[in-house]
């Protein structure tokens, strides 16, 4: 099957994962205190801060034509109100290399970390980081729109509510308790009912605040440059087992609803899924037995992804981007059994005339997995972590002749 024109094929990273050296923020803080959930800190990660030029030209010539990466707010407002030119500056020796490359930017404004300032003054929970985000997107966009294809605001916008309904988060009440948030506080030098984290905030403060934080950033992004702007959502194919269909339907409500009705404003939609998740009426069921696991510890189970972008196309009626999809393993050979299976769901998508415009998989590199560290191998180029020298996996070749030939 041959991909519409234009598609883009591309690989996805967020610059703390794979920067280095994101000093100034909240993720930093929180790989550091007593107490932390991070199994190791980030470090220099995958260097790519200095690295990019080897990088996107790698992207390129495996055939690709397009690279989603994230700029940092850390950085470019390192305190309230005082940009950085010299990293706006960066930021943009960055996009003017992907173009030299004929590889397409999609840049992403909020990739989970903030500024150390943003989360002392309560973070997403708090109505005034909308204004604050809005603010820094019309900045960024005044120095880089010019360069920039297209732009996700947020990413995963919903993933606090996911992390919670997955229960890999416990509840509200757990984070409000736990010790790396009072530590986290203390070395920002704020009450502890201060510090907020995006990926932790409290779900019932922090909706409003993330959803006025995308409708502001996406104005002052259309205001400022040529490009189309949308949010990205984390998804999961929940599968209901009978009699579990309502409760199915409310989780669907609470992890989509109101994001994918905001959506409807933008010029596409970011469509991130890497799993399923199974229940009955009695609660959470286990992957079936003999199911494949990755090592983030889920199922195997490529499928979601076309799941997921049916059911966003249903509600928020704009054109789709896989922003995200990949897995993580160390037998790469489950990576390409793994793609094609979502890009044959991708395909199916298009043939029954859904507007599906791209597919980014995660990751580029080996990079940094957040609270897992640098266990989990989502690259399509593994990264020496001693010597940071790149070594392209088989998947990347395949995956890259797949993007040149614009067909599977
Ligand atoms: C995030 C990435 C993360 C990936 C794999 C997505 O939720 O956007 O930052 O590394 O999943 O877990």
């Amino acid at each position: 099957m041959r991909f519409p024109d234009g598609f883009f094929w591309g690989a996805a990273t967020a610059a703390h994962q794979v920067e280095g050296g994101n000093t100034n923020s909240d993720a930093w803080v929180l790989e550091h205190v007593d107490g932390t959930i991070y199994s190791e800190p980030s470090n220099d990660a995958c260097d790519h801060y200095h690295r990019y030029p080897e990088d996107i030209a790698l992207l390129a010539q495996l055939g690709f034509n397009a690279y989603r990466f994230s700029i940092e707010w850390a950085r470019i407002e390192p305190e309230e109100g005082e940009f950085s030119v010299a990293q706006l500056d960066h930021y943009r020796r960055m996009l003017a290399t992907c173009h030299e490359h004929g590889i397409k930017p999609i840049v992403t404004f909020h990739h989970f970390t903030s500024p150390r300032w943003i989360a002392r003054r309560g973070g997403w929970e708090s109505p005034e980081t909308a204004a604050f985000f809005g603010r820094y997107c019309e900045r960024a966009a005044r120095h880089l729109g010019d360069l920039i294809t297209l732009a996700c605001t947020i990413n995963e916008i919903n993933l606090p509510i996911l992390l919670r309904q997955s229960g890999f988060l416990h509840s509200d009440e757990a984070v409000a308790g736990a010790v790396w948030r009072s530590t986290a506080a203390r070395a920002l030098g704020v009450e502890e009912e201060m510090f907020s984290s995006f990926p932790f905030c409290v779900r019932g403060r922090s909706v409003e605040v993330l959803l006025e934080a995308h409708k502001r950033a996406a104005m002052v992004l259309r205001a400022v440059g040529r490009f189309g702007v949308g949010m990205t959502l984390a998804m999961i194919d929940i599968q209901a087992q009978p009699g579990a269909e309502e409760v199915r339907i409310r989780a669907m409500a609470e992890l989509y609803d109101a994001f994918l009705e905001a959506a409807r404003a933008d010029d596409f939609l970011g469509v991130q899924c890497y799993t399923r998740r199974r229940i009955s009426a009695a609660g959470p069921l286990p992957p079936e037995p003999g199911a494949e696991f990755t090592q983030m510890g889920y199922e195997f189970w490529p499928d979601a992804v076309e799941a997921s972008v049916r059911h966003a196309n249903a509600i928020a009626c704009v054109p789709i981007i896989v922003t995200e999809s990949g897995i993580a393993t160390a037998d790469d050979s489950r990576r390409i059994a793994y793609v094609e299976r979502v890009l044959a769901g991708v395909a199916r998508c298009l043939q029954s005339g859904i507007d599906v415009r791209g597919y980014f998989y995660w990751s580029l590199l080996d990079n940094f997995e957040w609270l897992f560290g640098y266990g989990p191998k989502f690259g399509l180029i593994a990264v020496d972590r001693n010597t940071q020298r790149r070594l392209v996996k088989p998947s990347a070749e395949w995956l890259g002749g797949i993007a040149r030939n614009n067909e599977i």
